[in-house]
C-alpha cells in the first residue's frame, strides 16, 4: 500500500543500514534536519525517529535531481533512495554507526512542503517553554525530547511484565465516578442525563482498587491517568500518570518487597543501573529529625542539629520562646561555610528562609581567634560552649540557627540545606540513584485553618497496632502502616496497609470531622463491601511521570508528557480549557456567574 500512495517504499530506518549494507539500495523517509550545499554536492542530513542518514546529491550525475535537492528546506518531508556507499575519509563521523556511510541519492520526493517552524528545533532549543509547548508536535520532533518517550515506554513495558510475572492482574476503572479524597481539588464532570449532577474524575482508583481486594483480584496493578486540580508545579500536573497496586493478605513489609524488586529490575532493565536490595529504610521521625523533610535527599550530610535543651532556657527569647511554646531550636552547621559566603551572601540565605515561614536566620560563624555573629551577645558562655561542641564547629565553619514551631524549622533548615548543597556542589561525585523508603507518617495532620484533623495519607490508611488506642486521646500522635518511596529527594511513590475493619474505618471518618451520614453518602459502597468480607491489604501508588523525570534526568515532569499543561493548569497548543456553547451548557443545565467570571 506504501509503494502505491507514495510511488516508493520505505526499506528501513536512517539508522537502520550499516557498513555491512555497502552496495545495497535503500530508500530512507524523514525530514530535512539539514542541507549543505558545497557547490556541485548538497548534503541532506534525512531524520526520522531513529535518528540521521546523510544523503548526497552530486550535480555531475543527475543535474535535475539536483535542483530538486537545492529547493530542500529543513523540515520538508522526504522519501530518497540511493546506493549505500562509504563515506570519504574526512566526513565520517566516527561517533555514529551510520556516520561511515551516507546514501548517494538516485531518487528524490518531496513528500510535504514545511514553513520555516516558528521554534529553534536544535538540540538545545533557545525557545522559551511556552512557545515550544504551543508547537508542541514540533518540540516534540527534537531527539532529545523523542529519547524522553523511548525511555518512558520502555519503563511502562517493564512495569507490566514485572508485575504480570508476579501474578498481578492489570484491570481498569473508571473515569466518570465519585470523588475519590486524595487531598486536592476534584475536576467534575457535569452529567446532561442527571441535571445538576456531577461525576468526579478519580484522584487517584483508590477506591476501586480496595473494592477489587474485597472481589477477590488479589493483586491488582493498572498504570493509570489520575485528575487532581491543585497548584501545579515542576513535578506536578492535572492529569497525571501513576503505577498503582494494591495486594491482599499481606503487610507492610510484603508491599515494599514486592515494589522494591519492581524498582530494581526497572532500573538495570531501562538504564542498566544496579540497585542493591533491600533499599534503606528510615521513619518518618527520623527524617524529619535529621533532614528536616520527609522526602530527605540523604546523598549528603548537612544534617540538622536538635539545639532546644541547651537553648531552651536561653535567656534570648527568640530561641526559648520558641521551645516554650512547643517548637525547637536547630541548627546545621555548614562546614567552611563562613569562609566561603560573604555576609552579603549570608543575610541573603536570612531572606531565602523567610520564603518558608522563618522569621529570622540566626548564625555563628567560627573566625581566626573570635566567633562573628549577630547572636552570641545574647547568649551565655556556656551555651555557646555547647552549642559550638554539639555542632563540632570548627574555623570556618557557619552555624545557621531556626527557632520556631517544628513545621517551620524543618520546612527552612531543610530547605536551607538543599540550597547549600546546590551552590556547594555537594552531591558531585555521589551516587547518581539514592532510594529510600521513609516509614511510619503520621497518620493525621492538624489544620489549623478548618481547625478539624485531615489524613496524612488518605482515610484508608491503617493505623499501627500499636497506636489504635491513641486515636481517642492523642490522635496526633498515631502513626500510620504508611510508606513513601523516595528517589534524589523527590516523593516518587506512597501507599498504605489499609483499614480492613468497618469499625475502625468508621471511627476515622468521624475523627475527619465526617458525621455517620456524609460519611454513608461519600463512601457508602465501600463500608457497606466491608461488611461483605474483605481480606487485609495494602498498596502503593508510583507517579511515573516523575519516575520517567528521574531517569531521564529532567528537572521538569513537563519533559516527559507528551502534551502537558502549562502553569495555569492550561494547553498552550489546544488552548483548552474553553468556553462552550450555550446550547451545551443549556443541555447540562448549567447557567455562568458572569460577574464572577469576569472578576477572576
Ligand atoms: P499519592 O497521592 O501519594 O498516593 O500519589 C502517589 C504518587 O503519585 C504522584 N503524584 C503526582 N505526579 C504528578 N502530578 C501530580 N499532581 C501528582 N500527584 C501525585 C507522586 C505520588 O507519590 N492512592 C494513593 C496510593 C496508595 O495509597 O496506594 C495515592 O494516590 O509521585
Ligand atoms: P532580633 O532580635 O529580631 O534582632 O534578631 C536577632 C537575630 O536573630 C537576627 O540575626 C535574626 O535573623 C535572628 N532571628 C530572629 N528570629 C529568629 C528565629 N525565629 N530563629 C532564628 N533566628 C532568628
Amino acid at each position: 500500500m506504501a509503494e502505491s500512495m507514495l510511488g516508493m517504499k520505505r526499506t528501513g530506518r536512517c539508522t537502520g543500514f550499516t557498513r555491512d549494507n555497502i552496495g545495497d539500495k535503500a530508500t530512507v523517509m524523514g525530514w530535512v534536519n539539514k542541507r549543505r550545499n558545497l557547490g556541485g554536492v548538497i548534503f541532506v542530513d534525512v531524520r526520522d525517529i531513529s535518528g540521521v542518514m546523510q544523503v548526497v546529491f552530486k550535480s555531475e550525475d543527475d543535474a535535475a535531481l539536483f535542483a530538486k535537492a537545492e529547493s530542500l528546506r529543513n523540515e520538508y518531508v522526504i522519501a530518497v533512495s540511493g546506493t549505500i556507499v562509504q563515506r570519504d575519509e574526512e566526513t565520517i563521523n566516527p561517533n555514529l554507526e551510520t556516520g561511515y556511510i551516507e546514501i548517494v541519492a538516485d531518487t528524490l520526493k518531496i513528500l510535504s512542503e514545511a514553513e520555516t517552524p516558528p521554534i529553534d528545533m536544535s538540540e538545545n532549543s533557545k525557545t522559551n517553554e511556552l512557545l515550544r509547548l504551543k508547537y508542541r508536535y514540533l518540540d516534540l520532533r527534537r531527539p532529545t525530547m523523542q529519547e524522553n518517550f523511548v525511555l518512558r515506554h520502555k519503563a511502562v513495558k517493564v512495569t507490566r511484565d514485572f508485575f504480570n510475572d508476579n501474578g498481578f492482574l492489570e484491570i481498569e476503572t473508571p473515569f466518570l465516578t465519585k470523588s475519590t479524597p486524595e487531598g486536592a481539588r476534584d475536576y467534575l464532570v457535569p452529567s446532561r442525563v442527571n441535571k445538576g449532577s456531577f461525576y468526579a474524575l478519580p484522584q487517584s482508583p483508590q477506591i476501586f482498587k480496595q473494592l477489587l481486594m474485597v472481589s477477590g483480584f488479589d493483586r491488582y496493578m493498572q498504570i493509570v491517568k489520575c485528575f487532581r486540580d491543585e497548584d501545579l508545579r515542576a513535578d506536578r500536573q492535572p492529569e497525571f500518570t501513576q503505577i498503582d497496586v494494591e495486594m491482599s493478605f499481606v503487610d507492610e513489609s510484603d508491599v515494599l518487597a514486592v515494589n522494591e524488586r519492581f524498582i530494581k529490575r526497572l532500573m538495570k532493565e531501562t538504564i542498566g543501573v544496579d540497585v542493591e536490595l533491600p533499599i534503606k529504610r528510615m521513619t518518618y521521625e527520623e527524617a524529619m529529625n535529621r533532614f528536616g523533610s520527609d522526602k530527605p535527599e540523604i546523598r549528603f550530610g548537612l544534617e540538622l542539629i536538635d539545639l532546644s535543651d541547651i537553648l531552651g532556657n536561653s535567656g534570648f527569647k527568640v530561641f526559648s520562646g520558641a521551645v516554650e511554646k512547643g517548637g525547637s531550636v536547630r541548627a546545621i552547621n555548614i562546614k567552611k561555610g563562613y569562609e566561603k559566603l560573604s555576609r552579603r551572601e549570608i543575610d541573603a540565605l536570612g531572606e531565602f528562609v523567610k520564603t518558608y515561614g522563618a522569621k529570622g536566620m540566626a548564625w555563628i560563624a567560627v573566625d581566626k581567634d573570635e566567633l562573628k555573629s549577630p547572636v552570641t551577645k545574647f547568649l551565655s558562655e556556656r551555651e555557646i560552649n555547647m552549642v559550638l561542641e554539639r555542632t563540632g564547629a570548627e574555623y570556618g565553619d557557619l552555624i545557621c540557627f531556626m527557632a520556631d514551631t517544628n513545621k517551620v524549622v524543618f520546612d527552612s533548615l531543610g530547605a536551607l540545606r538543599l540550597e547549600i548543597a546546590k551552590r556547594f556542589n555537594l552531591l558531585e561525585g555521589k551516587e547518581k540513584f539514592s532510594f529510600l523508603w521513609v516509614t511510619h507518617f503520621p497518620l493525621l495532620e492538624y489544620d489549623e485553618e478548618s481547625k478539624r484533623w485531615t489524613s496524612t495519607h488518605h482515610p484508608f490508611t491503617s493505623p499501627l497496632d500499636e497506636d489504635l488506642g491513641k486515636l481517642e486521646t492523642d490522635p496526633g500522635s498515631v502513626r500510620a502502616k504508611a510508606y513513601d518511596i523516595i528517589l534524589n529527594g523527590v516523593e516518587l511513590g506512597g501507599g498504605s496497609i489499609r483499614i480492613h475493619r468497618h469499625d475502625i474505618q468508621k471511627k476515622i471518618f468521624n475523627l475527619l470531622g465526617f458525621t455517620d451520614e456524609q460519611a454513608h453518602e461519600r463512601f457508602g459502597f465501600l463500608l457497606e463491601a466491608f461488611e461483605y468480607g474483605v481480606p487485609p491489604h495494602g498498596g502503593i501508588a508510583f507517579g511515573l511521570d516523575r519516575l520517567i523525570m528521574l531517569l531521564a534526568g529532567k528537572s521538569s515532569i513537563r519533559d516527559v508528557i507528551a502534551f502537558p499543561k502549562i502553569q495555569t493548569a492550561a494547553c498552550p497548543m489546544t488552548d483548552a480549557p474553553s468556553q462552550v456553547d450555550d446550547i451545551q451548557l443549556k443541555d447540562l443545565a448549567i447557567k455562568l456567574d458572569e460577574e464572577q467570571i469576569k472578576g477572576q
